[in-house]
């Protein structure tokens, strides 16, 4: 097995390398020159090969997911560790890992428990944007920077607690295992670990970006019969036939509800739904797309914040389930290696996630494909 190489040279100093800032919502990131500390007790020092992005950070620019600015944003990545700080034991200088939104400190209630995955140690609900010790590893024209979910992907060189932190195969790919940081385990473990999809259903995914083309897979891989996909954007439409999704949908293109649409499309409502938008309205056409008795719905997309979901208890009572997950319920730590590995054996096929690939200082003409 080859390992990466690594110089000691940038050890225990502050490393000065380019990233993606954002100062402020509504506005194009600013590459810019920063400085990047060297990692405390129980740290890693990374450098990043690739990031993907991801619709969580499209919420942060337009101003609907706040989190404290500026920032380097970016949290689905892969890259090579540079140095480690006092204590870290699961890796070393060279070892390839990815970088993970929510990480798995392996002690705390969530992690202790069989199916929790929302460590408490997690930066992604209600972000601060610093590391446990409420500082930040990165600083620009003099200014303190606050990081993303504790990761921070969009920079040559970042700085994570080792329980954010994934080693991965040695052989693996890092241009393009980073989608296994977070929107492929969302929306195939959505289907798979969340819904448990089963052979022969009915499926709807709501919005077809990053996140649902997994939720397609995660459908398929479990033997749903039909997969309905919903989007208003043309362009990804005919993408997803090509992944699996049976039947298109575009809601401007009906008069009435799309939930009416699906139920009349499906007789009584579908099996499973998935919701990978992030707005209420289209929570609740998800919810009232599946079947009153057994329908399962599945919450992936964010939000706005502080919104709140109009429910009539009674759907409940009639035996539907509404629930929702995070990073697909897989424990970070101990199983998206795992994932790689299935990728590494083309049992999964991640790539389909990469529609394109840019050089960094391209980083806007991303968010405008995005
Ligand atoms: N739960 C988790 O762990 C987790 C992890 C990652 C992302 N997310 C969330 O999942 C959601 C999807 O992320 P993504 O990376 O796929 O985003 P994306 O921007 O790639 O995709 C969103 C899709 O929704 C479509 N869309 C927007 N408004 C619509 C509407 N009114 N009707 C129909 N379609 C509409 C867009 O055309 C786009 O294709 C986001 O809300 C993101 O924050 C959740
Ligand atoms: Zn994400
Ligand atoms: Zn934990």
């Amino acid at each position: 097995m080859k390992q990466a190489k690594f110089s000691m040279e940038t050890v225990g100093k502050v490393i000065t390398c380019r990233a993606a800032i954002a100062w402020t919502i509504n506005a194009p990131l600013c590459i810019e020159e920063v400085g990047v500390d060297p990692p405390k007790a129980g740290e890693v020092r990374i450098k990043v090969i690739s990031s993907g992005i991801c619709g969580s950070e499209n919420h942060i620019l337009d101003g609907t997911f706040p989190v404290p600015l500026p920032a380097i944003l970016g949290h689905k990545g892969a890259g090579v560790v540079e140095s480690i700080g006092e204590g870290v034991s699961s890796v070393k200088p060279g070892d390839k890992v990815l970088t993970l939104p929510i990480p798995q400190c392996r002690k705390c209630d969530s992690c202790l428990h069989a199916k929790g995955n929302c460590c408490l140690k997690e930066d992604a609900i209600s972000p601060v944007g610093l590391m446990l010790d409420g500082t930040t590893r990165f600083t620009c024209r003099g200014r303190k920077v606050h990081n993303l979910f504790r990761t921070s992907t969009l920079t040559e060189y970042t700085v994570m607690h080792e329980i954010s932190v994934a080693k991965i195969d040695d052989a693996a790919p890092l241009e393009k295992v980073c989608v296994l940081a977070c929107g492929f385990p969302t929306g195939y473990g959505a289907a798979v670990n969340t819904a448990q999809v089963t052979p022969g259903s009915t499926c709807v995914v709501f919005g077809l970006g990053g996140v649902r083309s997994a939720v397609v897979l995660g459908c398929r891989a479990a033997g749903a019969a039909r997969i309905i996909g919903i989007d208003i954007n043309e362009g990804k439409l005919a993408r997803a036939k090509a992944l699996g999704v049976t039947d298109c949908l575009n809601p401007q293109n009906f008069t009435k509800p799309i939930q009416q649409v699906v139920v009349e499309m499906t007789g009584l409502g579908a099996d499973f739904t998935f919701e990978a938008i992030g707005t209420i309205e289209m929570t609740v056409a998800a919810l009232e797309s599946c079947n009153l008795s057994y329908g399962v719905c599945v919450i992936l997309g964010v939000s706005p914040v502080k919104s709140h979901l109009p429910l009539d208890p009674l759907k409940l009572v009639s035996g539907q389930t509404l629930k929702g997950c995070l990073l697909g319920e897989y424990k970070s730590r101990d199983q998206i290696p795992l994932l790689v590995d299935d990728y590494m054996k083309k049992k999964i096929d991640a790539e389909s996630l990469i529609t394109h690939n840019l050089p960094f200082v391209k980083i806007n003409e991303g968010f405008e494909l995005l």
